[in-house]
């Protein structure tokens, strides 16, 4: 494929991009996890901190999600996880 500029642009250069904003979306949703743990381990109000800890488990899904989508995109990642078991 070639890009609006001529340059030779490979379907492995996009997976590369694609897989490169994945994992540092993964590292946003593992630092919300850990951001709103410690809110929720801070509030006193326990509604308040019922709704923070439901929102860890969104963050934990989120996690999940992107890390199907890596392990899709990524064979290699993948077999690292195969040989743990996981
Ligand atoms: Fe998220």
């Amino acid at each position: 494929m070639v890009s609006g500029n001529g340059e030779e642009w490979c379907e492995e250069d996009s997976k590369a991009m694609d897989l490169e904003m994945l994992r540092d979306a993964l590292i946003s949703e593992f630092q919300a996890v850990n951001q709103y743990r410690e809110q929720a381990d801070m509030l006193d109000d326990e509604e308040a901190r019922e709704v923070v800890q439901h929102i860890v488990s969104e963050e934990k899904e989120h996690i999940a999600e992107l890390m199907k989508l890596v392990l899709r995109l990524d064979p290699e990642q993948a077999g690292k996880f195969k040989e743990l078991g996981l």
